[in-house]
Protein backbone atom coordinates (compact mmCIF):
# COMPACT_ATOMS: atom_id res chain seq x y z
CA UNK A 1 0.00 0.00 0.00
CA UNK A 2 1.24 3.54 -0.65
CA UNK A 3 0.14 5.98 1.92
CA UNK A 4 0.48 9.51 0.94
CA UNK A 5 1.71 11.39 3.39
CA UNK A 6 5.13 10.13 4.78
CA UNK A 7 8.35 11.90 5.85
CA UNK A 8 11.09 10.17 6.24
CA UNK A 9 13.77 13.00 6.53
CA UNK A 10 14.39 14.20 10.25
CA UNK A 11 14.69 17.97 9.87
CA UNK A 12 16.10 20.50 11.87
CA UNK A 13 15.74 24.66 11.54
CA UNK A 14 19.05 26.37 12.85
CA UNK A 15 21.29 28.91 12.77
CA UNK A 16 23.98 27.14 14.83
CA UNK A 17 25.15 25.04 11.95
CA UNK A 18 28.27 23.31 13.19
CA UNK A 19 26.75 22.67 16.58
CA UNK A 20 23.68 20.50 14.88
CA UNK A 21 26.16 18.33 12.68
CA UNK A 22 28.06 17.40 15.18
CA UNK A 23 25.13 16.26 17.35
CA UNK A 24 23.75 14.52 14.33
CA UNK A 25 27.22 12.99 14.01
CA UNK A 26 26.88 12.07 17.71
CA UNK A 27 23.74 10.79 17.89
CA UNK A 28 23.92 8.55 14.84
CA UNK A 29 27.48 7.25 15.91
CA UNK A 30 28.67 8.45 13.06
CA UNK A 31 32.85 9.30 12.72
CA UNK A 32 33.97 9.66 9.68
CA UNK A 33 32.34 11.90 7.06
CA UNK A 34 33.21 13.04 3.52
CA UNK A 35 32.31 16.20 3.36
CA UNK A 36 30.55 16.74 -0.49
CA UNK A 37 30.91 20.89 -0.56
CA UNK A 38 30.19 23.59 -3.40
CA UNK A 39 33.68 24.41 -4.98
CA UNK A 40 31.90 28.36 -4.16
CA UNK A 41 31.24 28.07 -0.45
CA UNK A 42 34.26 25.98 0.05
CA UNK A 43 35.77 29.15 1.67
CA UNK A 44 33.06 30.61 3.14
CA UNK A 45 33.92 31.84 6.97
CA UNK A 46 30.92 29.59 7.80
CA UNK A 47 32.02 26.30 5.97
CA UNK A 48 35.36 27.38 7.09
CA UNK A 49 33.89 27.58 11.04
CA UNK A 50 32.40 24.08 10.31
CA UNK A 51 35.76 22.55 9.09
CA UNK A 52 37.71 23.95 12.28
CA UNK A 53 34.18 23.15 14.52
CA UNK A 54 34.59 19.35 13.53
CA UNK A 55 38.49 18.88 13.27
CA UNK A 56 38.51 20.46 17.13
CA UNK A 57 35.78 17.70 17.88
CA UNK A 58 38.02 15.16 16.87
CA UNK A 59 36.06 14.33 13.49
CA UNK A 60 38.08 13.02 10.76
CA UNK A 61 36.49 13.91 7.43
CA UNK A 62 37.45 13.84 3.71
CA UNK A 63 36.28 16.91 0.83
CA UNK A 64 34.91 16.18 -1.91
CA UNK A 65 34.19 19.76 -3.78
CA UNK A 66 34.60 18.71 -7.58
CA UNK A 67 30.60 18.92 -8.01
CA UNK A 68 29.87 21.16 -10.91
CA UNK A 69 26.16 22.77 -11.47
CA UNK A 70 23.72 19.78 -13.33
CA UNK A 71 26.66 17.01 -12.00
CA UNK A 72 27.53 14.51 -14.53
CA UNK A 73 27.12 11.18 -13.82
CA UNK A 74 30.80 10.88 -14.08
CA UNK A 75 31.45 12.79 -11.20
CA UNK A 76 28.69 11.23 -8.97
CA UNK A 77 30.87 8.04 -9.27
CA UNK A 78 34.01 9.18 -8.36
CA UNK A 79 32.33 10.58 -5.44
CA UNK A 80 31.36 6.89 -4.26
CA UNK A 81 34.73 5.88 -5.45
CA UNK A 82 36.54 8.25 -2.88
CA UNK A 83 34.01 7.45 -0.06
CA UNK A 84 34.81 3.89 -0.01
CA UNK A 85 39.04 4.27 -0.61
CA UNK A 86 38.44 6.62 2.41
CA UNK A 87 36.24 4.29 4.46
CA UNK A 88 33.63 7.10 5.35
CA UNK A 89 30.69 6.02 7.18
CA UNK A 90 28.41 9.14 6.32
CA UNK A 91 27.71 12.36 3.87
CA UNK A 92 27.33 15.75 4.59
CA UNK A 93 26.20 17.23 1.62
CA UNK A 94 26.22 21.30 1.39
CA UNK A 95 25.40 23.10 -1.35
CA UNK A 96 22.37 23.88 -3.89
CA UNK A 97 20.24 20.92 -5.50
CA UNK A 98 23.28 19.99 -8.07
CA UNK A 99 25.91 18.85 -4.86
CA UNK A 100 22.67 17.47 -2.72
CA UNK A 101 21.15 15.34 -5.54
CA UNK A 102 25.19 13.90 -6.72
CA UNK A 103 25.68 13.42 -3.02
CA UNK A 104 22.58 11.10 -2.94
CA UNK A 105 23.39 9.70 -6.20
CA UNK A 106 27.28 9.00 -4.15
CA UNK A 107 25.46 7.35 -1.20
CA UNK A 108 23.18 4.71 -3.43
CA UNK A 109 26.54 3.87 -5.53
CA UNK A 110 28.30 3.81 -2.09
CA UNK A 111 25.97 1.40 -0.32
CA UNK A 112 24.84 -0.96 -3.21
CA UNK A 113 27.16 -0.46 -6.08
CA UNK A 114 27.44 -0.37 -9.39
CA UNK A 115 26.76 3.22 -11.83
CA UNK A 116 24.60 5.69 -10.61
CA UNK A 117 22.67 5.35 -14.25
CA UNK A 118 22.18 1.26 -13.63
CA UNK A 119 19.53 2.88 -10.81
CA UNK A 120 18.07 5.89 -13.79
CA UNK A 121 15.67 2.42 -15.20
CA UNK A 122 16.47 -1.03 -14.25
CA UNK A 123 17.93 -1.25 -10.67
CA UNK A 124 16.73 -0.43 -7.67
CA UNK A 125 17.89 0.76 -4.96
CA UNK A 126 16.96 -2.19 -2.14
CA UNK A 127 16.86 -0.76 0.95
CA UNK A 128 16.98 2.79 3.05
CA UNK A 129 20.44 4.67 2.11
CA UNK A 130 21.17 5.88 5.38
CA UNK A 131 24.33 8.38 6.31
CA UNK A 132 23.52 11.55 4.17
CA UNK A 133 23.25 14.85 6.19
CA UNK A 134 22.37 17.63 3.59
CA UNK A 135 22.64 20.77 4.11
CA UNK A 136 20.72 23.31 1.20
CA UNK A 137 22.65 26.44 -0.05
CA UNK A 138 19.64 27.42 -2.31
CA UNK A 139 16.35 27.58 -1.92
CA UNK A 140 14.68 25.14 -4.90
CA UNK A 141 14.77 22.36 -5.35
CA UNK A 142 13.96 20.53 -2.08
CA UNK A 143 16.30 17.88 -2.61
CA UNK A 144 16.67 17.45 0.81
CA UNK A 145 13.55 16.09 1.42
CA UNK A 146 12.99 14.67 -2.19
CA UNK A 147 12.75 11.00 -3.36
CA UNK A 148 14.26 12.35 -7.16
CA UNK A 149 17.63 13.21 -8.10
CA UNK A 150 18.81 14.46 -11.54
CA UNK A 151 21.58 13.45 -13.33
CA UNK A 152 23.05 14.31 -16.33
CA UNK A 153 24.43 12.64 -19.37
CA UNK A 154 27.08 14.88 -20.67
CA UNK A 155 27.47 13.18 -23.82
CA UNK A 156 23.86 12.50 -24.64
CA UNK A 157 22.73 16.23 -23.51
CA UNK A 158 20.42 14.67 -21.20
CA UNK A 159 19.16 14.58 -17.88
CA UNK A 160 17.72 11.82 -16.17
CA UNK A 161 16.04 10.68 -12.72
CA UNK A 162 16.70 8.25 -9.85
CA UNK A 163 13.20 7.83 -8.03
CA UNK A 164 13.38 6.27 -5.05
CA UNK A 165 11.67 6.49 -1.48
CA UNK A 166 14.65 4.53 -0.36
CA UNK A 167 17.16 7.36 -1.82
CA UNK A 168 16.25 10.17 0.53
CA UNK A 169 18.30 12.01 2.92
CA UNK A 170 18.53 10.82 6.67
CA UNK A 171 18.31 14.20 8.01
CA UNK A 172 18.22 17.77 6.37
CA UNK A 173 19.71 20.87 8.64
CA UNK A 174 18.25 24.09 7.39
CA UNK A 175 20.44 27.07 8.06
CA UNK A 176 18.70 30.52 6.60
CA UNK A 177 22.30 32.30 6.78
CA UNK A 178 23.67 29.86 3.94
CA UNK A 179 21.43 31.22 1.55
CA UNK A 180 21.98 35.12 2.01
CA UNK A 181 25.05 34.86 -0.74
CA UNK A 182 22.77 33.32 -3.48
CA UNK A 183 23.24 36.30 -5.85
CA UNK A 184 19.75 38.15 -7.37
CA UNK A 185 19.03 36.00 -10.24
CA UNK A 186 19.57 32.80 -8.80
CA UNK A 187 17.29 33.41 -5.96
CA UNK A 188 14.66 34.20 -8.36
CA UNK A 189 15.22 31.10 -10.77
CA UNK A 190 15.40 28.97 -7.55
CA UNK A 191 12.30 30.09 -5.80
CA UNK A 192 10.25 29.87 -8.89
CA UNK A 193 11.10 26.09 -9.15
CA UNK A 194 9.91 25.82 -5.79
CA UNK A 195 6.60 27.35 -7.13
CA UNK A 196 6.96 25.14 -10.21
CA UNK A 197 6.75 22.12 -7.60
CA UNK A 198 3.90 23.14 -5.60
CA UNK A 199 1.75 24.05 -8.55
CA UNK A 200 3.20 20.56 -10.69
CA UNK A 201 2.51 19.00 -7.87
CA UNK A 202 -1.11 20.21 -6.84
CA UNK A 203 -2.64 19.89 -10.62
CA UNK A 204 -0.51 16.26 -11.28
CA UNK A 205 -2.76 12.89 -11.67
CA UNK A 206 -0.89 11.78 -8.50
CA UNK A 207 -1.91 14.86 -6.19
CA UNK A 208 -4.17 14.41 -3.21
CA UNK A 209 -5.99 16.40 -0.86
CA UNK A 210 -3.22 15.84 2.07
CA UNK A 211 -0.61 17.21 -0.38
CA UNK A 212 -3.25 19.37 -2.16
CA UNK A 213 -2.75 22.02 1.15
CA UNK A 214 0.34 21.70 1.59
CA UNK A 215 1.18 23.15 -2.30
CA UNK A 216 -0.94 25.67 -1.40
CA UNK A 217 0.92 26.97 1.15
CA UNK A 218 4.23 26.78 -0.54
CA UNK A 219 2.81 29.14 -3.10
CA UNK A 220 1.68 31.48 -0.95
CA UNK A 221 5.06 31.34 0.77
CA UNK A 222 6.18 31.95 -1.99
CA UNK A 223 4.28 34.89 -3.40
CA UNK A 224 4.41 36.36 -0.34
CA UNK A 225 8.68 36.17 0.47
CA UNK A 226 10.66 35.89 -2.66
CA UNK A 227 9.93 39.52 -3.68
CA UNK A 228 11.22 40.23 -0.34
CA UNK A 229 14.39 37.83 -0.55
CA UNK A 230 15.18 39.28 -3.79
CA UNK A 231 15.03 42.76 -2.51
CA UNK A 232 16.83 42.10 -0.07
CA UNK A 233 19.07 39.32 0.15
CA UNK A 234 19.86 39.77 3.83
CA UNK A 235 16.65 39.54 5.12
CA UNK A 236 16.38 36.57 6.96
CA UNK A 237 12.97 36.02 7.72
CA UNK A 238 12.41 36.03 3.85
CA UNK A 239 15.14 33.56 3.53
CA UNK A 240 13.37 31.15 6.00
CA UNK A 241 10.39 31.06 4.89
CA UNK A 242 11.65 30.32 1.06
CA UNK A 243 13.55 27.94 2.89
CA UNK A 244 10.79 25.95 4.40
CA UNK A 245 8.78 26.32 0.97
CA UNK A 246 11.56 24.80 -0.75
CA UNK A 247 12.18 21.49 1.64
CA UNK A 248 7.91 21.71 1.58
CA UNK A 249 8.34 21.57 -2.10
CA UNK A 250 10.80 18.69 -2.25
CA UNK A 251 8.83 16.36 0.09
CA UNK A 252 5.51 17.41 -1.88
CA UNK A 253 7.41 15.93 -5.43
CA UNK A 254 7.86 12.46 -3.29
CA UNK A 255 3.66 12.27 -3.04
CA UNK A 256 2.29 14.83 -5.95
CA UNK A 257 5.31 14.67 -8.36
CA UNK A 258 6.17 16.98 -11.64
CA UNK A 259 4.80 16.66 -14.66
CA UNK A 260 4.43 18.47 -18.02
CA UNK A 261 6.29 21.87 -16.70
CA UNK A 262 8.87 20.11 -15.46
CA UNK A 263 9.13 17.25 -18.59
CA UNK A 264 9.48 20.40 -20.96
CA UNK A 265 12.24 22.59 -18.71
CA UNK A 266 14.31 19.13 -18.36
CA UNK A 267 14.39 18.30 -22.33
CA UNK A 268 14.54 21.99 -23.25
CA UNK A 269 16.98 22.75 -20.18
CA UNK A 270 19.40 20.55 -20.84
CA UNK A 271 19.85 20.84 -24.57
CA UNK A 272 19.92 24.49 -24.37
CA UNK A 273 21.74 25.11 -21.12
CA UNK A 274 19.39 26.82 -19.47
CA UNK A 275 19.24 26.68 -15.68
CA UNK A 276 16.75 24.46 -14.23
CA UNK A 277 14.55 27.18 -12.28
CA UNK A 278 14.75 29.09 -15.04
CA UNK A 279 13.66 26.55 -17.86
CA UNK A 280 10.55 25.45 -14.90
CA UNK A 281 9.82 29.26 -15.17
CA UNK A 282 9.55 29.48 -18.79
CA UNK A 283 7.45 26.16 -18.89
CA UNK A 284 4.96 26.87 -16.14
CA UNK A 285 2.50 29.35 -17.93
CA UNK A 286 1.67 27.07 -21.34
CA UNK A 287 1.54 24.27 -18.63
CA UNK A 288 -1.45 26.23 -16.80
CA UNK A 289 -3.39 26.85 -19.93
CA UNK A 290 -3.48 23.34 -20.80
CA UNK A 291 -3.98 22.55 -16.81
CA UNK A 292 -6.74 24.56 -16.64
CA UNK A 293 -8.59 22.69 -19.71
CA UNK A 294 -8.90 19.82 -16.80
CA UNK A 295 -8.22 21.07 -13.61
CA UNK A 296 -10.34 24.32 -13.77
CA UNK A 297 -10.75 24.99 -10.13
CA UNK A 298 -6.95 24.17 -8.82
CA UNK A 299 -5.67 26.36 -11.62
CA UNK A 300 -8.63 28.91 -10.43
CA UNK A 301 -7.34 28.70 -6.64
CA UNK A 302 -3.29 28.88 -7.97
CA UNK A 303 -5.06 32.51 -9.56
CA UNK A 304 -6.54 33.01 -6.10
CA UNK A 305 -2.95 33.07 -4.67
CA UNK A 306 -1.44 34.94 -7.40
CA UNK A 307 -4.05 37.60 -6.84
CA UNK A 308 -6.06 37.24 -9.74
CA UNK A 309 -9.75 38.86 -10.24
CA UNK A 310 -11.22 36.56 -12.56
CA UNK A 311 -14.68 37.90 -14.49
CA UNK A 312 -17.93 36.42 -13.56
CA UNK A 313 -18.57 33.09 -15.44
CA UNK A 314 -14.61 32.39 -16.98
CA UNK A 315 -14.12 29.61 -19.12
CA UNK A 316 -11.46 26.71 -18.26
CA UNK A 317 -9.76 28.63 -21.40
CA UNK A 318 -10.45 32.16 -19.31
CA UNK A 319 -8.95 30.91 -16.02
CA UNK A 320 -6.25 29.07 -17.44
CA UNK A 321 -5.54 32.41 -19.62
CA UNK A 322 -5.92 34.79 -16.84
CA UNK A 323 -3.55 32.64 -14.66
CA UNK A 324 -0.92 32.04 -16.65
CA UNK A 325 -0.90 35.66 -17.17
CA UNK A 326 -0.50 36.99 -13.56
CA UNK A 327 2.53 34.33 -13.23
CA UNK A 328 4.14 35.95 -16.17
CA UNK A 329 3.80 39.52 -14.47
CA UNK A 330 4.99 37.96 -10.92
CA UNK A 331 7.52 36.43 -12.81
CA UNK A 332 8.77 39.78 -14.99
CA UNK A 333 7.67 42.68 -13.37
CA UNK A 334 7.07 41.71 -9.63
CA UNK A 335 10.72 39.37 -9.24
CA UNK A 336 12.25 40.39 -12.92
CA UNK A 337 13.56 37.20 -14.38
CA UNK A 338 15.34 37.46 -17.99
CA UNK A 339 13.28 36.57 -20.59
CA UNK A 340 12.90 33.67 -22.80
CA UNK A 341 13.52 36.21 -25.81
CA UNK A 342 16.48 37.61 -24.11
CA UNK A 343 17.96 33.75 -23.98
CA UNK A 344 18.90 34.33 -28.04
CA UNK A 345 17.82 30.57 -28.26
CA UNK A 346 16.04 30.17 -32.09
CA UNK A 347 12.50 28.53 -31.47
CA UNK A 348 12.44 26.79 -33.87
CA UNK A 349 15.12 24.58 -32.70
CA UNK A 350 12.89 23.54 -29.79
CA UNK A 351 10.72 21.57 -32.75
CA UNK A 352 13.44 19.42 -32.41
CA UNK A 353 12.95 18.49 -29.21
CA UNK A 354 8.84 17.35 -29.42
CA UNK A 355 9.59 13.43 -28.68
CA UNK A 356 11.96 13.78 -26.01
CA UNK A 357 9.27 15.22 -24.06
CA UNK A 358 6.77 13.02 -24.92
CA UNK A 359 8.86 10.73 -23.47
CA UNK A 360 9.96 12.34 -20.57
CA UNK A 361 9.98 10.48 -17.06
CA UNK A 362 7.56 12.46 -15.73
CA UNK A 363 4.84 13.91 -18.66
CA UNK A 364 3.15 10.57 -17.10
CA UNK A 365 1.72 12.60 -14.08
CA UNK A 366 0.59 15.13 -16.75
CA UNK A 367 -3.61 15.53 -16.23
CA UNK A 368 -3.90 15.80 -19.47
CA UNK A 369 -2.53 13.24 -22.51
CA UNK A 370 0.96 14.93 -23.62
CA UNK A 371 0.53 13.92 -27.33
CA UNK A 372 3.37 14.82 -29.95
CA UNK A 373 0.55 17.38 -31.15
CA UNK A 374 0.62 19.23 -28.05
CA UNK A 375 4.14 19.05 -27.52
CA UNK A 376 4.11 21.00 -30.79
CA UNK A 377 1.86 23.56 -29.87
CA UNK A 378 3.34 23.97 -26.51
CA UNK A 379 6.76 24.92 -27.63
CA UNK A 380 5.61 27.40 -29.77
CA UNK A 381 4.73 29.07 -26.40
CA UNK A 382 7.62 27.84 -24.38
CA UNK A 383 8.92 31.25 -22.17
N1 LIG B 1 16.10 16.45 -6.47
C1 LIG B 1 15.10 17.07 -7.00
O1 LIG B 1 13.97 16.74 -6.72
C2 LIG B 1 15.35 18.20 -7.92
C3 LIG B 1 14.32 19.08 -8.21
C4 LIG B 1 14.59 20.15 -9.04
C5 LIG B 1 15.87 20.30 -9.57
N2 LIG B 1 16.86 19.41 -9.31
C6 LIG B 1 18.23 19.57 -9.86
O2 LIG B 1 18.99 20.44 -9.00
C7 LIG B 1 19.94 21.17 -9.76
C8 LIG B 1 19.78 22.66 -9.57
O3 LIG B 1 20.02 22.99 -8.25
P1 LIG B 1 20.02 24.51 -7.72
O4 LIG B 1 19.01 25.26 -8.48
O5 LIG B 1 19.91 24.45 -6.25
O6 LIG B 1 21.45 25.08 -8.16
P2 LIG B 1 22.89 24.40 -8.22
O7 LIG B 1 23.11 23.52 -7.07
O8 LIG B 1 23.07 23.82 -9.58
O9 LIG B 1 23.85 25.66 -8.06
C9 LIG B 1 23.85 26.68 -9.05
C10 LIG B 1 24.97 27.69 -8.77
O10 LIG B 1 24.75 28.35 -7.54
C11 LIG B 1 25.92 28.36 -6.74
N3 LIG B 1 25.53 28.40 -5.33
C12 LIG B 1 25.00 27.41 -4.57
N4 LIG B 1 24.75 27.86 -3.32
C13 LIG B 1 25.14 29.16 -3.29
C14 LIG B 1 25.13 30.18 -2.28
N5 LIG B 1 24.66 29.95 -1.05
N6 LIG B 1 25.61 31.41 -2.60
C15 LIG B 1 26.06 31.66 -3.86
N7 LIG B 1 26.08 30.76 -4.85
C16 LIG B 1 25.62 29.52 -4.56
C17 LIG B 1 26.65 27.11 -7.17
O11 LIG B 1 28.04 27.23 -6.93
C18 LIG B 1 26.34 27.03 -8.65
O12 LIG B 1 27.25 27.80 -9.39
C19 LIG B 1 19.73 20.75 -11.21
O13 LIG B 1 20.64 19.72 -11.53
C20 LIG B 1 18.30 20.23 -11.21
O14 LIG B 1 18.06 19.32 -12.26
C21 LIG B 1 16.61 18.40 -8.47
FE1 LIG C 1 12.44 21.56 -10.15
Amino acid sequence: MSFKLEQKVKVVVTFELSEKLLEILKISNYSKPMIVVDNFLLNSPIIQETFERLTSSGIDYVVYDKIIPDPPIELINKGAELFVENKCDSIIAIGGGSVIDAARGINIVRSFGGDIKDYVHDREVPSLCLGLISVPTTSGTGSELSNALVITDTNAQEKLAVLSDNAVSEYAVLNPNLVKTVPKNMTIMTGLDVFSHAAEAYTSKLASPIIDSICEKIMFLVVKYLPQAVNNPEDLEARERMMVASALGGWVLNNGGTHFGHSLAHVVGAKMHIPHGMACAYALPVTLLYTAEVEPKKVREIGNILDVEFPNNATNEEIGHYVADAYKKFRDEVLGLPTFEQQGIDRKELQNLRDDVVSERFAANSPFEVTADLVDAALLKFG
